[in-house]
């Protein structure tokens, strides 16, 4: 429009008319400036809006991410409250009197007295190494409690009673028994006089000691047991022995089954295999297990150390549904349980946690409800 016009103004040729094109010239030269200044600016200003946005989704990219670390976060910690949760919750239902479970050695008898009528744990004694065993000869009709420290060593100690065991000065008054071979891990037991192990250096032996004059009463190769641990989390122990109303029992883990649990029934007398079970029950992050009733409850963890809990079930009557049979806790108390001997007489299992001997006291009636 503007070349138009000054076209237009140009045909007149007036010196007026030349007045007139000059000033219309310079004012085209200002405003071709000014837009030549702003096409600068414009330049300018999507330079910087274009150094902005590139800005900007800089920006957005980091808070992205760190909104993807936040949600992280906060699905983490809301597991970690969940599990808290959970096991204040475990804590108020099946505890409700926790101020009596502390070691005490004054009440100890009344709390295992107490024990024995509620569900419940009695921490006893802290003593030995981090791993070991204890347990009681269920046969004998004795209070004598055996106490075997550390995964290898031929000496045991014999303590006349629970309440000799958790005096302070026990060790001086214990008995000390030296077997003929030492043994192997935290899995034997004493049964009706005789002490049943794992022959240390040998791969699946089982001894048979008098625990009267310490004379290997007799001996046997237990056939597929001593090529991995029975429990995952437990490297020492390759032959778990247990004792249930039934009578002698061995755990192992068999690798031709994927690592599963085999349970072997023994005759005590003659020390040969009555039967054998392959368990569904996995040895993979087990730290342990016992047998009450025929029924093998496995009891897992994890390699951090948690809160153990029986999550496979065995019974070999087949008269425990185990799909639903519920994930049954533990109280957390250490780490870890490197043995758990269950005492067919008192109904308590006798676990060694991290260094601590504690008994559990279960409420078979309760269980064998989940029938
Ligand atoms: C075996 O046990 C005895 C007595 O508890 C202890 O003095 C000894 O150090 C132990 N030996 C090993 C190899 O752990
Ligand atoms: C511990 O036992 C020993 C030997 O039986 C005895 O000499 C000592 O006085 C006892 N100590 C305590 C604190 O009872
Ligand atoms: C050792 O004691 C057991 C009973 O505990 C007995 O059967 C055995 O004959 C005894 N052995 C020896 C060599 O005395």
């Amino acid at each position: 429009m503007l070349f138009l016009s000054l076209g237009a103004v140009r045909a007149q040729r007036s010196s007026q008319d030349m007045f007139m094109m000059e000033y219309f010239q310079r004012r085209i030269l200002e405003m071709e400036e000014r837009l030549t200044r702003c096409d600068q600016d414009i330049q300018k200003v999507s330079q910087k809006m274009y150094d902005m946005s590139a800005e900007m989704r800089g920006r957005i990219h980091t808070v992205n991410t760190l909104k993807s670390e936040i949600h992280n976060y906060v699905e983490s910690l809301a597991a970690r409250v969940d599990r808290v949760e959970r096991d204040v919750e475990y804590l108020h239902n099946k505890l409700p009197d926790t101020s009596s479970i502390e070691i005490s050695d004054s009440v100890l008898d009344q709390q295992v007295k107490e024990a024995q009528s509620k569900r419940k744990t009695v921490i006893v004694q802290g003593k030995g190494d981090g791993i070991g065993s204890w347990l009681k000869d269920p046969t004998a009709g004795s209070s004598k409690i055996y106490f075997f420290s550390g995964s290898r060593n031929n000496t045991l100690l014999q303590f006349s009673s629970l309440k000799t065991f958790t005096d302070s000065n026990s060790t001086s008054k214990a008995k000390v028994i030296q077997l003929p071979r030492p043994w192997q891990g935290t899995g034997h037991t004493v049964y009706d006089g005789f002490v049943y192990y794992h022959n240390a250096d040998t791969r699946n032996e089982v001894l048979k000691v008098s625990l009267v004059n310490r004379t290997i009463a007799d001996r046997m190769l237990l056939p597929t047991a001593g090529r991995i641990p029975t429990y995952g989390l437990s490297s020492h122990t390759f032959l778990d022995f247990a004792v249930d109303e039934m009578g002698l029992w061995i755990i192992h883990a068999d690798p031709d089954i994927g690592g599963n649990l085999v349970i072997t029934r023994l005759d005590s007398k003659s020390l040969s295999v009555e039967h054998t079970w392959d368990t569904t029950c996995k040895s993979h992050d087990a730290e342990g297990a016992f047998i009450v009733c025929g029924t093998l409850y496995v009891v897992y963890n994890s390699h951090s150390g948690g809160r153990s809990s029986i999550q496979c079930l065995f019974d070999i009557h087949d008269t425990i549904w185990i799909e639903e049979s519920p994930v049954m806790y533990f109280p957390k108390r250490y780490s870890s349980h490197s043995s758990m001997h269950y005492d067919p007489q008192d109904k308590q299992i006798y676990a060694w946690d991290e260094g601590y001997q504690t008994i559990y006291h279960l409420d078979v009636k309760k269980m064998l409800h989940l029938t």
